[in-house]
């Protein structure tokens, strides 16, 4: 019997290339990305059933633009036969009501839609497109028509945090009632400058946190963070400082148990998750996909099941100790609790697989002492 547990989630980035250029995108994606080598239908329908066999419970496709592939409605005509849930993430641009109709007989439970501002100025900003807004609130409206589920996700930078609170009335106003925030990652084009700085992030999580508390945030909100502890540091590291830890519960659920032994890294790659690239090369995680150094393989060369059970990249990853951990976070009195942040950030600000997420003020502080 294989000791190694099953995937849970797995991002499948069906394309590698992108009608918007965000300037923050993970993936890398634009217009240029090459299309050569892109995976073909086959090769994609082979790795679905590959994830059925490992079990997976929810497959969620993604890229680049997913709706960009003239036969996504084939694709989701295998997934639709297949046992896992599937939701789609996508920045809303190429969904009319043909499409939403087309997706309201398919099995989808949710689409993601981007909406990272309250308007045009700043949700075109973001996503490096002019009518990128009018665009998604057609899609939005479409989607709707036909009664298709939606999710709005907010990438939280630099350049929307100060419109937090109209953009979650815009997404109130658009008739949604649930949304997250993914707080932004510093790999693929996104450098460390788009995060939003510490002391703003702190005011806007306090005010998130009270409203949340007390039930007065226009929409059911949720903080996606990138490591995954009883102490994601983005959460936690600003209300230690402001002194507010009283707060925490609004978004963690003290109860919940820790899913990682007390000395494993809060990492979800290779354990729980992972992830597939447009050219059907196999990760931890959607935002390894722009290190090379994360690849476990390629589906072309080797079945998923081989991969996921035999990769040295994933048995790396899954016997790797915090003992191994470098940088800053190494000194911190909080490492233990923390499980050391996100290692494909970790990764790409301190050019080591065990290095510190510098992204976290405390980290910060550490290098600078
Ligand atoms: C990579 S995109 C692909 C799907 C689609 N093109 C879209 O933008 O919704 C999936 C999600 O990741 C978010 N995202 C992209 N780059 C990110 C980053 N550096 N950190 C956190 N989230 C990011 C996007 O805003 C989007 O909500
Ligand atoms: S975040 Fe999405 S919409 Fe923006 S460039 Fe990346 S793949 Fe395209
Ligand atoms: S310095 Fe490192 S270990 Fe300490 S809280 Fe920040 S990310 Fe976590």
């Amino acid at each position: 019997m294989s000791l190694i547990e099953n995937p849970y989630y797995c991002d499948f980035l069906i394309t590698p290339t992108c009608n918007f250029n965000c300037s923050f995108c993970s993936a890398a994606s634009d217009k240029k990305k090459p299309k050569v080598n892109q995976l073909s239908l086959s090769s994609i329908t082979k790795a679905l059933h590959e994830l059925d066999e490992l079990d997976v419970l929810r497959v969620s496709f993604e890229g680049g633009e997913p709706f960009l592939r003239k036969d996504i409605f084939e694709i989701l005509s295998v997934a639709d036969e297949l046992d896992f849930l599937y939701y789609i993430n996508t920045n809303g641009s190429l969904i009319s009501d043909e499409i939403a109709e087309k997706l309201s007989h398919t099995n989808v439970s949710k689409i993601c839609i981007s909406i990272d501002g309250p308007n045009s100025i700043i949700h075109d900003h973001c996503r490096g497109y002019v009518g990128a807004f009018e665009k998604m609130v057609k899609a939005v409206h479409s989607l709707q028509k036909y009664d298709v589920p939606i999710q709005a996700i907010i990438t939280l930078s630099r350049s929307n945090y100060k419109y937090f609170y109209d953009t979650l009335d815009c997404i109130k106003n658009l008739g949604l009632t649930s949304a997250s925030v993914m707080l932004l990652a510093s790999v693929g084009s996104a450098s460390t400058d788009l995060i939003t700085p510490f002391d703003d992030w702190s005011n806007l999580l306090i005010k998130l946190s009270e409203d949340k508390l007390s039930g007065s945030l226009p929409v059911d909100l949720r903080i996606v963070t990138t490591g995954e502890s009883s102490f994601p540091w983005e959460l936690h590291v600003p209300l230690l400082k402001r002194e507010r830890l009283d707060l925490l519960g609004a978004w963690i659920d003290p109860n919940n148990s820790e899913p990682f032994s007390s000395n494993s890294f809060g990492c979800t790659a290779g354990r729980s998750s992972m992830a597939i690239d447009g050219y059907g090369n196999v990760y931890g995680c959607s935002l390894m996909v722009s290190q090379p150094e994360f690849c476990a393989g390629n589906i072309e060369d080797n079945s998923l099941v081989e991969i996921w059970n035999n990769s040295t990249v994933f048995g790396d990853m899954r016997k790797a100790t915090l003992e191994k951990i470098e940088g800053p976070c190494k000194d911190c009195e909080h490492l233990y609790d923390c499980k050391g942040g996100c290692r494909a950030c970790s990764s790409s600000c301190s050019k080591s697989k065990f290095g510190s997420d510098l992204r976290c003020e405390i980290a910060k502080e550490i290098a600078t002492a």
